[in-house]
Order: C-alpha cells, then sequence, then structure tokens
C-alpha cells in the first residue's frame, strides 16, 4: 500500500508521516531529503545558486542512496550519511533553488518511483507525492495548517536547538518558502483527489488518528 502526505513546511506532515509509517509497520520515505542534499552538494562545492545547468549536473553526478525505515529516513550522498547536514540552515536557503529546477525534479521523482516499486509498501511525504510522483497511490493525504501556526511550530523547534531567531523571522522564512514551493507543486494538487486536513488546532497524536481511521476505513484494516 502506497500512502502519500502532501503539504507545505510546517503542516506536521513529516512527523505525521513517520509515526503513521511506525503505525503501519512500513519504510517512511522523506523525499525533502534529496533535494535538501543536492541543495548541501551545491553548497559544499560552493557553486552558483543562479547556474541552472551547473545545478542540474550536480545532481546528476550525485550518488544519494536512501535507507528508509518506519521511522527514518538516512540519506547518503556519495557514501557519507548527510541526515544530519541536510537540516542546516545554510542549506535551507539553497534547497528552493534546487526544488524550483524541473530537471532535477524529474530525476530525483524517478528515483522516487523506483524506491516505491522496490519497497511497494510505503509513506511517501513531500508536496507532490500523491499528484505528480505516485499518482495511482492507494491513499492520498494534503496536510496544512495557517501560516501563524506554522511559524510557531518552527519557532519552537529552532528554540529547542539553540538557535537564535525570532517569530517574525521564522514567519517571514515560512512566507517565502511557501511562495517559492507554490510555484512548483501548489499548481499540482487536485483537491478532491485527497483527503485534506487543517492541522492548526490538532495535536500530532489527533493528526496521525484521523491519517489511521482514514486508512483503516477505506482498507478495513485494524492498527
Ligand atoms: O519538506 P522539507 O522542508 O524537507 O523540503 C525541503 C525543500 O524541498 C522545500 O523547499 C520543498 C522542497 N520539496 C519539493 O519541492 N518536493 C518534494 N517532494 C519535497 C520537498
Amino acid at each position: 500500500m502506497i500512502v502519500t502526505i502532501d503539504g507545505p513546511a510546517g503542516s506536521g506532515k513529516s512527523t505525521a508521516a513517520r509515526k503513521l509509517a511506525a503505525r503501519l509497520v512500513v519504510p517512511y520515505l522523506d523525499t525533502g531529503a534529496m533535494y535538501r542534499s543536492i541543495a548541501l552538494r551545491v553548497v559544499n562545492l560552493g557553486a552558483d545558486v543562479n547556474d541552472a545547468e551547473a545545478l542540474v549536473e550536480i545532481a546528476r553526478a550525485a550518488r544519494l542512496d536512501l535507507d528508509c525505515g518506519p521511522t527514518f529516513t538516512r540519506v547518503k550522498l556519495d557514501g557519507h550519511d548527510v541526515s544530519e547536514a541536510i537540516r542546516a540552515f545554510s542549506v535551507n536557503s539553497v534547497t528552493p533553488y534546487v526544488a524550483t529546477n524541473q530537471r532535477i525534479r524529474d530525476l530525483l521523482v524517478e528515483k522516487q518511483r523506483k524506491i516505491g516499486q522496490s519497497l511497494k509498501a510505503l509513506v511517501t511525504e513531500g508536496r507532490d507525492q500523491g499528484s505528480v510522483v505516485f499518482p495511482e497511490a492507494d491513499v492520498k493525504f494534503v496536510l496544512d495548517a495557517s501560516l501563524d501556526k506554522r511559524a510557531q511550530r518552527r519557532h519552537q523547534e529552532l528554540l529547542a536547538d539553540g538557535e537564535e531567531v525570532s517569530f517574525n523571522q521564522v514567519r517571514d522564512n515560512l512566507d517565502r518558502r511557501d511562495r517559492d514551493d507554490s510555484r512548483q507543486w501548489a499548481p499540482l494538487l487536485q483537491p478532491g483527489q485527497s483527503v485534506r486536513i487543517d492541522t492548526s488546532r490538532m495535536s500530532i497524536a489527533q493528526v496521525v488518528e484521523r491519517l489511521v481511521d482514514h486508512i483503516s476505513q477505506i482498507t478495513g484494516r485494524q492498527s
């Protein structure tokens, strides 16, 4: 069974996807980690983010290996585990240049489909998983939340990580990312073909229960 969870940054989709995969005991694929890994390589090489051709070459040359478990996706870039390094602040600002490059998207989408074919059952999370990558998925969710709520969640995470950043900086950053992201994925989402959940007033446990309930209803599966 393939379950897709799409949504903007701070919608709670990563945590929900990980917890859902653990409940279903199937691998979890974090596709954002793939875009982040290419961005990390761009940062490390000091490449010009506006040179689309150079970014494509970097993506083509990069060897990405993903290890998907029910509670994690670990990523190796050219043999090195970069699962933590891809979360750095410097990578955040470069990732949109990678993610809005259609040729890089085509490369990574192909890789995601191959992973799906080999795993057969998985929970996959991103922006375009239900719309583009796995249109035949058994269950498609879209999670969303208000900008303020998403900024509040992200701000708390960053404070907990020891980052000195104001709420307004986080809010502005998310707002900008929404606009960058929407150039690629928002028009692709098809209302009516997915279950949409506004997580603004829900705890993560409530979101996971809602996902599990829906899957149980359509498959008759007890989780
Ligand atoms: O979910 P995240 O923050 O780890 O995603 C990192 C970036 O990659 C973000 O700019 C959105 C982009 N992305 C994408 O365009 N398509 C995906 N399937 C997953 C992520």
